[in-house]
Order: C-alpha cells, then structure tokens, then sequence
C-alpha cells in the first residue's frame, strides 16, 4: 500500500507548493479526493451537510468517529485529519487527550482539529506532547456561534487583527502543524500567514494562504446556498435531480428494467 502523506511533511510545506485539501464524510467521495489533497479533513460541517443540523454543535463524538473510519477506509494517499466536535476537548487538556486518543484509535486517522487560538494553546500543547498531531482553526469558528451571534466574517475592524495573529502565533507556539483561518478579510489572512511558521488553510480568506480548504458538497454545487467565499466547480444538484427524475419517469413507463436490466 502506498504510505500516507505524514503531518511533518504538511508542516514542511510552509511557504511552498500550496496545499490542496477537501472535506469528505464517506468513502466513496473520500477515494476520489484521496488522487488529488494532501489531506482530507472529515469536518464536523458533516451534521450541517449531511445530517440537517444547523449548526455543528449538536454533532456527537460517535458520529465523528463513524465518519472518520469511512473516509479511512475509503482512502490510501492523504493524511486524514478529523475534527474534534463541540463539547469533547475545551473543558480540560485532559478531557481532550481523552477524546482525541478515541478518534485516533478508533479511526486511524493521522491527526485531529479542534477550533480556538490563545485559549486552546495549552490544550494543543499537551496534546502534541503526548503523541496526537493537531491541526487549529481560528478566525470564525463555527462551534462558537452562539456566542458570536451567527457565522460572522472576523477582522472587520482592523482593531481586532493584532488578537487574531495572536491566536494564530499561539496555536503555532504550541505545536500545532498547521493552522485553518476562516471567514477572516484577506489582507488579515495574509497578515496571519506571514507571522507563522506553520501552513495556514485558507476558507474564506486568501489565496496567499499556504494552502486551500472548502466544504466538497458545497464547491460540488450540491446545497442549496453557498456561502460567497465558496467557488462553485460542479453541479450535483441538477445532475441528481436529472437522474432521479429520469428514473422516476422510465419506472412510471415501464421502460426501466429493460432487457439489459433483467435475469432471462
Ligand atoms: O467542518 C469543516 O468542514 C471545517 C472546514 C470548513 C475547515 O472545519
Ligand atoms: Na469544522
């Protein structure tokens, strides 16, 4: 079997050749993804996506786990990383190195990430130093939209910028291998990419980012809305539209099961 892309050489892509990643949830997307990313994140975005949540909040371990072995099984070539979800690492360090050392055991996957800069510093640190890769996520972090007061674009006002590259100097300081900055104004992602020396993964932030990320169902054209940071490459929706209407209509005719469809 070919040997996975390993967390130091993503952390050694800083200010090279960008990184190319994607989210997947299932085996099937995962294995055709697994021929271009260097890694696939199997994000909590997954209740929104796939299970009508709305919000990644009330998405449980369990499930992450469950999405997690599919995308593992399903791919041989990226490193895979899976997101922590809401509720199962901010408490303690403890409590997180619990629940992380389940997701990779369980798994197999090759690293985690859990969303916060400054505050989840000491948590990164202790995590890293026991043996589980994390991967950070700061600018807007959905797990925190109750408080934020819905999914909110970060560095509107310039006061805020100097916190932000705070948060990403913080994460980076600990041990994380590289950082997610999303829904920030661009020139604060790449203010925020020239002062680390980890990857930063740009969504919704700037092609300057070290490396990009975006949801696959939504740049595959398969939700309803997109966000604007979102370049929609494919059309998914009409073209299973188009198949299941077609399907519905030859069984209502009767031409489908043809004479290729049966057992003679
Ligand atoms: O859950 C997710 O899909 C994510 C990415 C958008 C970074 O966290
Ligand atoms: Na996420």
């Amino acid at each position: 079997p070919v040997r996975r892309i390993t967390v130091p050489q993503i952390a050694a892509r800083k200010g090279g050749e960008p990184i190319v990643s994607l989210t997947s949830y299932h085996a099937h997307t995962a294995a055709i993804v697994d021929k271009y990313a260097d890694f696939i994140l199997v994000g909590d975005s997954l209740g929104m996506v796939m299970h009508g949540m709305e919000t990644t909040v009330g998405v449980p371990l369990d499930l992450m786990i469950m999405h997690g072995k599919a995308v593992v099984r399903g791919t041989q070539r990226a490193l895979i990383v899976v997101d922590m979800p809401f509720g199962t690492y901010e408490e303690s360090p403890s409590v997180a190195f619990r629940n992380a050392a389940k997701i990779l055991k369980e798994t197999q996957c090759g690293a985690v990430k859990l969303e916060g800069g400054k505050r989840m510093a000491e948590t990164i640190r202790f995590l890293t130093e026991r043996g589980v890769p994390v991967m950070a996520h700061i600018g807007l972090t959905p797990q925190s939209s109750h408080v934020m007061g819905g999914f909110k674009t970060q560095g509107r006002d310039e006061d805020s910028w100097p916190l932000h590259i705070e948060d990403a100097k913080a994460v980076a300081e600990a041990g994380a291998f590289a950082v997610v900055v999303e829904g920030v104004v661009e020139p604060l992602a790449r203010q925020i990419t020239e002062a680390v020396d980890i990857p930063t993964i740009g969504i919704g932030a700037s092609a300057r980012c070290d490396g990009q990320i975006l949801v696959l169902e939504d740049m595959l054209g398969l939700g309803d809305w997109a966000p604007k940071f979102v370049k929609v490459y494919g059309n998914l929706k009409q073209d299973i539209e188009d198949a299941v209407s077609a399907y519905a209509d030859e069984v209502k005719q009767r031409s489908f099961p043809g004479e290729d469809h049966v057992y003679r």
